[in-house]
């Protein structure tokens, strides 16, 4: 069976103190009830990453991920963090292609590609985001663009790697702006992505492969979202920021 997940995309939120705090806030909630059904995964900024990999690793069920890598394994590259810095951490995944990146900091598929080969040579899974923006989607134009942004930045893995990848589809209309895909756009896309997975790997790799659903999902639409049959858990923003926020959206996913 397929692994459910939740991750936790802090973003550039939360100072050292307060990161630190949510970060026992989220302990004491799953000290209680565990959801064991699912992997929760917390991305906090960089300088939280090493400080939360520690605290977590007393729960089970608990990993951590970074929210970006460098391309480059090392070397003369001022302020930017490698893949084997974070795996340092005892960080295990590290989130690539978040359409933030794309849009602010220029990333595109064919960097992206690099910083999955650099991620995965590092043991460190990609939770790899893909996403079409509004003019593209109103444009009717999103499957295309789903579809050009697996094959240039993902499609060129070999079987055994591209089986450790996660999928995270954040239509970018739907980050941050309240307004959530439909459950039919969520299984539409979620379906379109799995099936191009099988015409390319097979029937085996892409039953197993856990595509996430991201953008605006909360609390309130995250277990009818979540119980679509190819969505197999979230990327949070927003709601990860409060340990009860967080805690319902995993509880929101089936048993
Ligand atoms: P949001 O962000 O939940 O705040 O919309 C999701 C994401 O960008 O990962």
């Amino acid at each position: 069976m397929r692994k459910k997940i939740v991750v936790g995309n802090w973003k550039m939120n939360k100072t050292l103190d307060e990161g630190q705090l949510l970060a026992d806030e989220i302990i004491k909630a799953f000290s209680v009830q565990t959801a064991d059904h699912v992997l929760k995964i917390i991305a906090p900024p960089f300088i939280l990453l090493a400080s939360v990999a520690d605290k977590l690793k007393s729960l089970s069920g608990f990993e951590t991920a970074a929210q970006n890598c460098h391309h480059i394994s090392s070397g003369a590259y001022t302020g930017e963090v490698s893949a084997a810095m974070v795996a340092s951490t005892g960080t295990n995944y590290v989130i690539i292609g978040h359409s933030e990146r794309r849009l602010y900091f220029g990333e595109n598929n064919n960097l992206l590609a690099q910083k999955v080969n650099t991620a995965l040579a590092n043991k460190l899974t990609p939770i790899f985001c893909i996403g079409e923006n509004l003019t593209e989607r109103n444009a009717n134009q999103h499957l295309e663009v789903i579809m050009k942004q697996l094959k240039e930045a993902l499609f060129h893995l070999p079987s055994a790697d591209f089986s450790k990848i996660i999928i995270a589809y954040e239509p970018v209309w739907a980050i941050g702006t309240g307004v959530t895909a439909s459950i039919h756009q969520a299984q539409g896309m979620h379906n379109y992505i799995r099936s191009e997975i099988n015409k390319k790997y097979g029937i085996e790799i892409s039953s197993a492969v856990s595509i996430l659903y991201g953008g605006s999902c909360n609390a309130k639409n995250a277990k009818e979202l979540f119980a679509c049959m190819d969505v197999d858990g979230g990327l949070i923003g927003g709601a990860s920021l409060s340990a009860v926020d967080f805690t319902a959206v995993v509880n929101s996913v089936a048993e």
